[in-house]
């Protein structure tokens, strides 16, 4: 299964991880294992690997890629959400682990692979579930919400100047019969948009839309930030937590966070005195977020936005 991130980002992601041999690691989204793999090399031998993804694909195909490891760490593959970890953990009696990596978003094998409507570029089903036991479609979206919420998805999570024409568009057209497929709505999206804009844009007109309803049905905003409230009750002293990120929303978040636990203090500027007593329970290991090189870019277009972040718990 292949990935949107190749090496020197995959390298630089580890590495802040900062793995030891005979230490617990946690992947939260394994896909196909290129970070896994090195992780899984560095803690050799008698380390620990827990492995969590929500899409059954990845964890099949990190049965076989990570087989080779098993009998020199103690290896855990879980189907199912990052956000659920305290859970998994306590389940597996593990209190505290060394570090936890998050490469947030799809992975290639979704986009090529996965037939399941996440490219506007192919004629497959509107699904867009990361994980098929999960109760809501794309189509279901597109086909049952409001116009209203369309477009809240399309402006907020796909920062889509043209929301309301769009969401419009997708009514009047699920007016006549469901949206069914991919291409079907992209090219509902290409209508709605002004001929100008369409022929000026540099991505794809559809670009933003399909991205906000993925966003949207696997509502991964908010399964980051159940993560995040737990995050840190997980992690031993010292351990690290790495975060790549695709999105400016996820990376805002992940970002906010980070600075909020670096500083503990949340008493408004003014204040003369602290009275929150809140301390400071992280250390910002990239004050600015690691980005790819112009080479990495040009080998791998689809890297472009990818952020790293990197914190250790105090
Ligand atoms: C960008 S890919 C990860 C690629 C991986 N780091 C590699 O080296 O191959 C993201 C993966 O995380 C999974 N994923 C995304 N959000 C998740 C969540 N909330 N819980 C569990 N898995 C998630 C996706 O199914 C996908 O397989």
């Amino acid at each position: 299964m292949p990935y949107h991130h190749i090496t020197a980002m995959r390298d630089a992601a580890v590495a802040q991880l900062n793995c030891r041999p005979g230490k617990t690691y946690v992947d939260g989204t394994l896909g196909g294992c290129g970070h896994a793999r090195i992780i899984c090399e560095q803690i050799r031998p008698g380390g620990r690997f827990i492995g969590v993804d929500q899409d059954s694909d990845a964890i099949a195909n990190a049965r076989t890629v990570l087989a080779p490891y098993e009998d020199q760490i103690a290896l855990e593959l879980i189907h199912g959400n990052f956000s659920r970890l305290t859970d998994y953990l306590s389940q597996l009696k593990i209190t505290t682990v060394d570090g936890i990596l998050l490469d947030l978003g799809i992975s290639l094998h979704h986009l090529q692979n996965s037939g399941r409507g996440f490219s506007f570029q192919r004629e497959e089903p509107l699904d867009m579930r990361m994980n098929v036991g999960d109760e809501q479609t794309a189509a279901d979206l597109v086909n049952g919400s409001s116009a209203a919420d369309l477009e809240k998805i399309f402006r907020e999570y796909g920062e889509e100047r043209y929301a309301g024409r769009i969401a419009r568009a997708v009514a009047a057209a699920r007016r006549q019969a469901p949206i069914r497929t991919s291409r079907e709505l992209a090219a509902i999206v290409s209508r709605a948009i002004p001929r100008r804009s369409a022929v000026s844009q540099a991505i794809h007109p559809a670009t933003r839309v399909f991205m906000a309803l993925r966003i949207a049905v696997n509502r991964e905003l908010e399964v980051l930030q159940q993560f995040l409230a737990t995050a840190l009750d997980l992690l031993a002293r010292q351990g690290r937590l790495c975060f790549l990120s695709f999105h400016s929303l996820e990376d805002r978040i992940v970002k906010q966070w980070i600075n909020r636990e670096a500083k503990g203090c949340t008493c408004p500027s003014d204040f003369p005195q602290c009275t929150c007593g809140r301390q400071p329970r992280l250390r910002i290991l990239t004050r600015k977020p690691l980005r790819p090189d112009a080479g990495e870019v040009a080998r791998n277009p689809m890297a472009r936005s990818t952020r790293l972040r990197a914190a250790e718990k105090l």
